[in-house]
């Protein structure tokens, strides 16, 4: 049964031959004293019928049609427009690409902190030119990423005061060192890397926990002297949990135990717990492995699937943990969503392997109303998965404490979409169907950390790159972001990577968003139903083939959506990673989109960063009067113009948020706020 649909006995002969649910009259609305005298039929079927389903068809418009005629049918629509009112009335900001930021009128938007800005009161003054990684260890991270804010315990005003969990992905050494921005060095051996520059790269990733307070004027500022402030990196000392902790292909030689690790890094999106801790996901952890592993290596079947080593980053040359040749079980120990307590800077971080070895965008997670956790997540490759987890144990709502290792038991599955708008979770559990020895699973420890090729054993189905996977709470509805895959055939040499309901767009340059309904609002379900909200690009190009709703303007589409924020209305608003003037004439952003009623798939533009930057961490306060936001590698050269030089320390395509010579552009949060006050996009 659709939304908001009643069933009634049914009159009309004409329609005795449709289903129940698609006959658009019942017996009252039969009667002519019933409806006023001013009802039009179209204001009746408006009544009786959920606008949504009218609008997109789901009711059998053209069964509607056919029995109550078009001209009918369009004034139904027009009356259901008239009651539905946009959810995000703000007046709707530019697309275009500039060097600085800019967001819609009526908001403002302020820098609250960026790369090399103190984290703690004696952190030295930022100097580019004299950049040591003592100094970068005390100061804010680069290529911040997600946020989680978490309202102060006891604050006056939790939206006022709180801690924002912050991951510095990765690192630009072009633009964040002078002299080192010529990327086609990078082929010579990393010619002007240094010990120096990488300790300093691995000081600038990991995380940042920083206090937050709104001051007098209601500006946001970043306290100083707070107990609570950390900063973690790649040789923070952390522990590995769950079904992976001690075995055999978690043990190296400076850990025999195979139970400590030190660092995390490509900390990319993440998730926030209800018992108030953070999770932070290792994403592109190849990059940091270094070298060429044997062919004949126990290791290079696995290693090869997670694109291992890429020798992007070149620490291997001086640590050899992260060179696979001396040490091929180092990389084992990255690629999991680690578990932080923020609120405890001398708590250890906690990879929870039960979640899987993937290259993980983000954690998003909701307490199913059995009462157990699920959290949602995308491995974000061309071709890769989305998978769900659900805990064994049930939340404790009462005892926060008493879930502090929840995370440790539960079922890994994994999403195969089927094109009768039905999907179903595969659980990757050891012993069931080919997740057993024969094909190389020992136990529950080595599916975890191959979690890829048991989801390839599944047939699992292959996606157009999922970032973050997040619910409504309010809806239930579970929005999934593919990014883009234009590597997406049709009539290819391989079926697996041709076109399929889920990811219909062969060469998909501009990504889809997908919107999956667990059936009674039950996240750990079996079976889902699913259907695309929208199809991303622009919807004046006809061979795009975007979907956006009519009533978006020529400003509010977009193509790459990357991360996801549920406000605290139920609103959904995207940020994107890949527009440029190049791709899409539009800077990356944050967009509202309409996920109900008949302006479903409506997109409308209130942010957008300044040049080489991709938008990040949607996050917004309790109140929903504060969005931060993170501007990640502003600065970056636009790849898809063939006329823009390589962006280097020197060059940049912006110096913002400073915009003085010598200072290279900053990677910053920015807090988006009302003028006077008020939630964000109304
Ligand atoms: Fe780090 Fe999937 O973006
Ligand atoms: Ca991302
Ligand atoms: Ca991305």
């Amino acid at each position: 049964m659709t939304d908001g649909m009643e069933i009634g006995s049914n009159n009309v002969d004409a329609l005795d031959d449709l289903p129940e649910h698609l006959r658009p009259f019942d017996a009252c609305e039969d009667n002519p004293s019933n409806p006023s005298a001013n009802d039009t039929i179209g204001d009746i079927i408006a009544r009786r019928f959920a606008r949504r389903d009218i609008l997109k068809g789901a009711l059998g418009v053209t069964a509607i049609a056919a029995t109550t005629g078009l001209l009918a049918l369009q004034a139904a629509e027009k009356a259901i427009a008239a009651e539905s009112p946009s959810r995000f009335p703000f007046k709707e900001l530019e697309a275009k690409v500039e060097a600085v930021h800019r967001v819609a009128e009526g908001h403002q938007a302020d820098v609250l902190i960026s790369w090399g800005d103190a984290v703690f009161a004696d952190a030295p003054p930022f100097d580019p030119l004299n950049q040591t990684a003592a100094a970068q260890r005390r100061q804010f991270g680069y290529n911040n990423d997600f946020l989680g804010y978490f309202p102060m315990p006891g604050a006056a005003d939790p939206s006022a005061h709180g801690l924002l969990c912050v991951n510095h992905e990765y690192t630009n050494e072009e633009l964040m060192f002078p002299g080192v921005g010529k990327q086609d060095l990078k082929d010579v051996a990393f010619a002007r890397m240094t010990p120096e520059l990488a300790d300093i790269e691995m000081a600038a990733v990991g995380g940042s926990v920083i206090e937050v307070r709104k001051d007098g004027a209601g500006k946001w500022q970043v306290v100083k002297d707070s107990k609570l402030a950390r900063r973690i990196d790649a040789t923070t000392p952390m522990e590995i949990a769950g079904p992976a902790a001690g075995h055999p292909r978690m043990q190296t030689s400076a850990d025999p135990a195979g139970r400590r690790v030190f660092g995390m890094f490509n900390n990319c999106a993440g998730g926030q717990t209800p018992w108030g801790t953070w999770l932070t996901c290792e994403e592109n952890i190849n990059f940091y492995f270094f070298g060429k592993l044997a062919d004949d290596n126990p290791e290079a079947r696995n290693h090869r699937r997670y694109g291992i080593p890429s020798n992007i980053q070149n620490w291997g040359q001086y640590y050899d943990r992260f060179e696979v040749t001396k040490e091929p079980r180092e990389a084992n120990r990255f690629g999991w969503v680690v578990e932080i307590d923020p609120f405890d800077p001398a708590s250890t971080p906690k990879k929870r392997t039960a979640l899987g070895r993937l290259k993980h965008e983000g954690a998003a997670g909701i307490i199913n109303k059995d009462g157990h956790y699920v959290v949602y997540m995308g491995d974000d490759q061309r071709f890769d998965y989305v998978y769900r987890f659900v805990t064994r144990d049930k939340v404790d709502t009462t005892n926060i404490a008493a879930n502090r290792d929840i995370l440790d038991n539960g079922t890994l599955s994994v999403a195969r979409y089927d094109a009768n708008g039905s999907m179903i979770w595969m659980p990757l559990v050891h012993g069931e169907g080919p997740l057993t020895m024969a094909n190389g699973f020992e136990s529950q420890a080595e599916i975890v950390i191959e979690a890829r090729r048991a989801a390839d054993l599944l047939g699992a189905t292959k996606m157009d790159r999922p970032e973050d996977v997040e619910a409504n709470p309010l809806t239930n509805k579970v929005y999934v972001m593919l990014t883009f895959n234009e590597r997406r055939t049709k009539g290819g040499t391989d079926p697996k990577t041709d076109v399929n309901a889920a990811n219909p767009r062969a060469g998909n340059r501009f990504g889809h968003i997908i919107e999956m309904t667990p059936p009674d609002g039950d996240h750990a379900a079996d079976k889902f139903s699913w259907e695309i909200l929208v199809k991303c690009g622009d919807p004046a190009i006809a061979e795009v083939g975007a979907t956006f709703s009519s009533e978006t303007t020529r400003n509010g589409w977009f193509g790459m959506p990357d991360n996801l924020a549920i406000d605290h209305q139920g609103r959904l608003w995207v940020a994107t990673d890949g527009n440029s003037s190049g791709k899409t004439g539009r800077a990356d952003g944050i967009w509202g989109v309409e996920t109900e009623g008949t302006s479903r798939g409506t997109s409308k533009h209130l942010f957008r960063v300044p040049s080489g930057a991709e938008m990040c961490g949607p996050c917004f306060t309790p109140d929903d009067q504060t969005l931060f936001v993170s501007v990640q590698h502003p600065g970056e050269a636009d790849d898809e113009d063939p006329n823009a030089l390589p962006a280097t320390f020197e060059n940049p395509s912006t110096r913002w948020p400073d915009f003085k010579d010598n200072m290279p552009p900053r990677p910053s949060i920015v807090a988006i706020t009302r003028t006077g006050g008020g939630k964000i996009g109304t």
